[in-house]
């Protein structure tokens, strides 16, 4: 698509001379400070003059056609530049007609591997609510890259190693047959875990006997093996009936356990690097001088750690990945888990190529509206029945709404899905986020099913006509009026938004866009007529309609949502 910042850039270097120029061009909020500003003050330095008369001089240098530019203008200091809405309108026309559903996707990431790691629940345990926020922010970034070329590779570190395993073993070992855990398997291992715990409590010698069952299962013990399998197998059966609701996919599933014969070269690199230490019969990396706690490698038991298993998983993702970033999706709960991790794995000898690219991505709790949603036994809110509620009350909207309405169930499941994944992006991931479900199946507010009843109407729009106009016959001046212009522009912007959310991991930069993009649209539409009975003019319009449909489609798609035809 043409680069209008790059023409301008370009411009700018031949009459400067100055190379990094194009790193100072910013893009105003604020549209009526132009479409792209040159702020003169770090040239003011440089060139040893005011910058209003380093930005006068250069309105006088530069030459670009009236094709590109209306205007160029200097206010305090910038040089705005306004680009003439024709010009954008035939670059947005163009790239659409040619990509169509692919318009945003680039290819800047090529040759480069990342790697996320999301979602990662407990086995045998609850996959709580904030395993849902990484699933829905992992996935949504595992998309966002992938548009943009990178090759990504998506896994799920299943927390599927531990004592806790051999306390299992011992519970299904005593009392399995009265548990029925291939129908129920979450609830009912839980069950079999609070007894187990209870039993160890009381009586040291259980505790003597589950510790050795992790033994047994860590050397390979034939029967302690196959339970752990099976209740791994039975645990993500029951995970994937999440991810299939939330269609969400990884490359691996390669949990902590797989690094299990991985550890002892890890414990042996840092033993060699002098700074494995004893402490209280543990060994540690001491972190004094980062003001943090010391890293815990080997516990006083001999176990390894949460932190150790990391550290193999980075040695190994660096050798298998060859990875540019290794992305890591948590709540900000592990936030010091993750900066002990990753300093320590700078002893690792790895090229820092690897070691200066660990990123962990934290967010924020989820909240009901009455408080914190708790995950203690008890007043577990189950993730899947969530889902299916969400798509219930979306269902009984739409009945409501169109009780006519054909395929109600496919419908209510993209709305339902749509509205519970839209208001997990719709924030900064850092903040916390607040569950309602009247704000978040608000058809009117700034929500996901806002921005598919957009969609839905930009498809009824389209059904009208018979066939979609060519992109290079169009008259676009008559797509002069403001209201169409600012909606062109925001939609020139599409792939900008893109490459920002990729470079500051957070998905609410799309999210915010497309809501944008759908108020414009709905001013646009209530302040045109779309069919009209000037074929130049319906047509130009209906084309901009159809732009609007791709951006919100494949915007939807970006942060995991599916868009219904009608609803
Ligand atoms: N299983 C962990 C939890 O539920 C999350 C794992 C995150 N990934 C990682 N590589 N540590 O808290």
């Amino acid at each position: 698509m043409i680069d209008f910042k790059d023409i301008i850039a370009k411009e700018l270097i031949k009459v400067t001379n100055i190379e990094e120029i194009e790193s100072y061009i910013e893009i105003p909020s604020n549209k009526e400070m132009g479409d792209y500003s040159l702020p003169c003050f770090k040239l003011a330095k440089v060139l040893k003059k005011s910058p209003q008369m380093i930005a006068e001089d250069l309105k006088e240098k530069i030459t670009l056609t009236d094709e590109i530019i209306s205007k160029i203008e200097v206010v305090n200091g910038y040089l705005n530049f306004y680009i003439n809405p024709a010009a954008i309108t035939k670059a947005l026309f163009q790239e659409i007609s040619d990509k169509k559903e692919q318009y945003g996707s680039s290819k800047i990431g090529e040759n480069e591997n990342i790697v996320i790691d999301y979602s990662s629940p407990n086995i045998a345990k609850p996959f709580h609510i904030g395993h849902l926020r990484s699933t829905v922010i992992g996935s949504a970034l595992y998309k966002i890259y992938k548009y943009l070329g990178y090759n990504v590779t998506g896994i799920n570190h299943l927390g599927d190693y531990g004592t806790q395993f051999g306390k299992l073993i011992e519970g299904y070992k005593r009392w399995g047959k009265e548990y029925n855990i291939e129908d129920n398997p979450i609830d009912e291992l839980t069950k079999i875990y609070i007894r187990i715990n209870e039993l160890c409590n009381k009586d040291e010698k259980v505790l003597e006997e589950c510790r050795n069952n992790f033994k047994k299962l860590e050397d390979g013990d034939p029967y302690c093996k196959e339970l752990w399998e099976k209740f791994k197998s039975l645990s993500l059966k029951e995970f994937q009936r999440v991810y299939d609701l939330l269609d969400v996919k990884f490359d691996s599933l390669n949990g902590e356990a797989f690094y299990s014969d991985k550890m002892p070269e890890i414990i042996d690199i840092l033993n060699k690097s002098g700074k494995l230490i004893e402490s209280e019969g543990a060994r540690v990396i001491n972190l004094d001088e980062d003001d943090m706690p010391p890293c815990i490698i080997e516990k006083t038991n001999g176990s390894t750690t949460y932190a150790t298993r990391d550290l193999a998983a980075i040695m190994y993702r660096a050798r298998t990945y060859d990875f540019d970033k290794a992305i890591y999706v948590t709540s900000y709960e592990q936030i010091l888990h993750f900066k002990q991790v990753f300093k320590v794995a700078k002893l690792l000898g790895l090229d820092k190529k690897y070691t200066d690219n660990l990123i962990h991505v934290p967010f924020g709790m989820v909240l009901l509206k009455e408080g914190k949603m708790s995950t203690r036994e008890g007043n577990i809110i189950k993730l899947e029945s969530l889902l299916n509620e969400a798509i219930e009350r979306a269902r009984k909207i739409i009945e409501e709404k169109n009780p006519n309405i054909e395929n109600k169930e496919d419908i209510a499941k993209k709305v339902g899905i749509g509205a519970i994944i839209f208001n997990d992006l719709y924030n900064s991931r850092i903040k916390d986020e607040i569950f309602d479900w009247d704000t978040m199946l608000n058809f009117n507010g700034e929500t996901g099913p806002y921005l598919q009843y957009m969609y839905v109407r930009t498809n009824s729009v389209l059904e009208k006509i018979e066939k979609l106009p060519n992109a290079n016959e169009l008259d676009l001046s008559v797509l002069s009026d403001n209201t169409s212009v600012k909606l062109i522009k925001t939609l020139y912007s599409f792939g900008d938004f893109i490459k920002q959310a990729a470079d500051k991991n957070e998905p609410y930069i799309i999210s915010r866009y497309l809501i944008n993009v759908a108020k414009e649209f709905s001013s646009f539409y209530n302040e045109n007529k779309i069919i009209t009975d000037d074929e130049k003019v319906k047509n130009a319009r209906v084309y901009l309609t159809y732009c609007v449909n791709i951006v919100l489609k494949a915007g939807a798609g970006l942060l995991g949502m599916q868009m219904p035809n009608k609803m």
